[in-house]
Formats: structure tokens, C-alpha cells, sequence
């Protein structure tokens, strides 16, 4: 597959579906992000030293998504540190959010484009950098070390899969409060499978496949 390297882009997710338009399967690598996107509309804030790529591939987007959070966990262990999963697919780091993961759908294709903090500044509270956590790690590395977890771990079957993501989640068994476009859902994490969370609320367990976790312990 053929990597595309750009000093700054928009979003590497859009700048995929372009390539898509072409006919053209690729990774593409940017320095900056000028419209960088998270879930649910948020914006991603793409600074000099982060990592920012986009992967544009075909099959099953549910796997990909626990896939993907499960091959930055291990690629982390690599180098001796120790993440977790907040459902769906941020990866945190002592609670605080060092990565994060949204999925695209388009013509067919799964936009998969992940963020990475590493060797960029960090302004808010809740997140982290492998700088800010006194780690120096060069990012072409992470992201090659991570290219071959992640191609390696798709040929494993979905429940493999979905057994480590579930070692590595930090929502399962956790009281949370999840954020819907609606309504707010209080409740006991109980399960998590493809299908989303198994959430306790007292009088029954319900299934949120998506939506804004927040953990209150
Ligand atoms: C989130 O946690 O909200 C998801 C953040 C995903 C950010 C990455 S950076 C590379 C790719 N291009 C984008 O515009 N967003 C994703």
C-alpha cells in the first residue's frame, strides 16, 4: 500500500476520500491538521509533533474500530507503556485521553483515521502527549510499529479481537454517564461487544452502540 506524506492537510480522513474519488488505496501521514476531525462534529486539534494518519481499507467497521484501539494499546506496550480503552476507542493514559480514533464510511471503503499526541503541546486538562509524560519517542516509529500490529492483528478472528479489547477496556464494570444526542443515561457498565455497551440501570441492562462516555469513578 502506498503512503502519502503531507506537510499539511485539512484532515487526512478527507484528504482520503479524495483519493478514493481516484480510485487510489493509501496511508496518508500529515505534519498539521488546518480542520482536523474528532467524533461526534468535534474538531481535533492537529499541532506540529502529533501524529496524524489515515488508513483507507475495506471490510468491517466495527472490527476495525476495536481492532485499531487494540493495535495503539499494544504498539504502546512496546515501548513499556501502559494504556487503557474508554469505549468506544479513546485511548487514555492514567484516565487522561492520549489518542483518539474516528471511523469513516465511504463508498465502500472504512476511512479509518487515528490521532496520536506525541511530541506535541498539550493545553487541556484531560489529555496527554508521550512528551507531556516525559517520554521521546520518534513518531515514524510509533506509526510503523503500529502498521504492523494492526495488519498483523486483522487476521485474527473478531472474537480474539474483541477478548483484548475487552482486557484493555478501562469502561467495563465502571458507573458512567452517557451523553445522546437526546437524553442523558446513567448506569453500570456490565459488557461491551461489537454491538456497543450493556449498560446497567437498575431495573435492566440496555444496549448503547455509541454515544459520549463519561466515567464517574
Ligand atoms: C476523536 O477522539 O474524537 C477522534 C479523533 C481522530 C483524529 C484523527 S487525526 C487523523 C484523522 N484525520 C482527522 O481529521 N481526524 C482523524
Amino acid at each position: 500500500m502506498k503512503i502519502v506524506y503531507l506537510k499539511e492537510v485539512d484532515s487526512t480522513n478527507d484528504f482520503a476520500k479524495k483519493l478514493i474519488d481516484n480510485g487510489d488505496e493509501a496511508i496518508i501521514i500529515a505534519e498539521r491538521q488546518s480542520k482536523g476531525k474528532g467524533r461526534l462534529g468535534r474538531i481535533w486539534i492537529s499541532e506540529e509533533g502529533g501524529l496524524y494518519f489515515t488508513i483507507i481499507l475495506k471490510g468491517d467497521p466495527e472490527f476495525i474500530n476495536f481492532l485499531s484501539a487494540v493495535s495503539v494499546v499494544e504498539t504502546l506496550r512496546q515501548y513499556n507503556i501502559n494504556s487503557g480503552i474508554k469505549f468506544p476507542n479513546d485511548i487514555c493514559v492514567d484516565e487522561k485521553k492520549l489518542c483518539g480514533v474516528l471511523i469513516e464510511i465511504y463508498k465502500g471503503y472504512v476511512i479509518l483515521g487515528i490521532g496520536i499526541n506525541v511530541n506535541n503541546d498539550i493545553k487541556i486538562e484531560r489529555a496527554v502527549s508521550l512528551k507531556s509524560l516525559g517520554y521521546d519517542i520518534n513518531k515514524f516509529e510509533l506509526l510503523f510499529k503500529f502498521l504492523k500490529i494492526f495488519f498483523e492483528n486483522m487476521k485474527k478472528d473478531k472474537e480474539k479481537i474483541l477478548e483484548t479489547y475487552k482486557k484493555y477496556s478501562i469502561t467495563i464494570n465502571r458507573p458512567v454517564k452517557i451523553l445522546l444526542p437526546n437524553k442523558i443515561i446513567y448506569g453500570k457498565v456490565v459488557d461491551i461487544d461489537y454491538s456497543g455497551i450493556m449498560l446497567d440501570i437498575g431495573n435492566k441492562i440496555i444496549n448503547i452502540p455509541a454515544g459520549d462516555v463519561i466515567h464517574l469513578r
